[in-house]
């Protein structure tokens, strides 16, 4: 694994634009697995900012993503297919034939659920995933004790991860209880993943990923420590209270950052 400290989210999140643009430039055949929430759109902004200063051959890649409400349709202004199009495939141009959300007004969200899986498959699998994390430690939106083993499935969203999302939301009542996520197994399955935390509320997720040697379902983050290819990009603020620990790692500083492997 290795690890990037950075000192914010702007640096997080050019650090996370120029990986995506290398990715996509040494493979313009490449499958993406995509992220919402708070923490990619910097990312997403810094890829759409190197693109548009030199064009990345963008007609072949395809991209899936982690996971969408259930009972949100694509226009809603809070789905996650609006998302997307908003901060990423709007600007880049990317069109729906090669973006794949799960969809959250399928009438049978289980069949949906397998068929997701089976096009992920078709496609020839993802090659590098981007994630964010919950505080709670949450990937896509499999909560604290998912099965390990879990694909793409229903999924309850607890409360604490209801109460993060509602500042999206008009309230808290509209926020859907309910949504298609990637299962655990499935994010596994990705040739590369890269995570991206910041701020001090993912500080003890990243606790709990870094420097505790426990794997645990309690804490789902904690798979990808078995995952052989994971780059972790974290600021200050996400990685406060490891600093100490990451001493015990390979340690290298280039360019300004922090460099650390195991
Ligand atoms: P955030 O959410 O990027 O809005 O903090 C991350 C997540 O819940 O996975």
């Amino acid at each position: 694994m290795n690890v990037i400290v950075v000192k914010d989210y702007q640096e997080m999140s050019q650090e996370g634009g120029q990986f995506l643009y290398n990715q996509i430039k040494e493979n313009p055949n490449i499958t993406l697995g995509l992220a919402t929430g708070g923490t990619p759109i910097g990312v997403y902004q810094e890829l759409i900012k190197r693109h548009k200063k030199n064009p990345l051959q963008l007609s072949d890649i395809t991209t899936f993503n982690l996971d969408e409400y259930i009972g949100l349709s694509p226009v809603s202004p809070n789905s996650y297919h609006y998302y997307m199009k908003q901060h990423l495939f709007g600007p880049l141009r990317i069109s729906s034939e090669q973006a794949y959300l799960p969809n959250g007004t399928a009438t049978n969200p289980e069949e949906e659920c397998n068929r997701y899986e089976r096009l992920i498959k078709e496609k020839g699998g993802i090659d590098v995933q981007v994630l964010g994390v919950g505080s709670n430690g949450h990937i896509g939106f499999n909560e604290p004790t998912t099965p390990f083993c879990s694909r793409t499935q229903v999924v309850e969203l607890v409360k604490s991860t209801i109460e993060a999302n509602a500042r999206y939301f008009d309230s808290i009542e509209e926020v859907p209880r309910r949504a298609i996520s990637m299962g655990i197994q499935t994010i596994m399955e990705a040739r590369e993943i890269i995570l991206f935390a910041n701020g001090e509320s993912k500080a003890e997720a990243m606790y709990q990923l870094l420097a505790n040697t426990k794997v645990t379902e309690n804490w789902p983050v904690t798979i990808l420590k078995k995952h052989p290819k994971v780059t972790v990009i974290i600021d200050e603020a996400a990685s406060h209270k490891i600093l100490n620990l990451l001493y015990n790692y390979n340690k290298e500083y280039e360019e300004g950052q922090y460099l650390y492997s195991r």
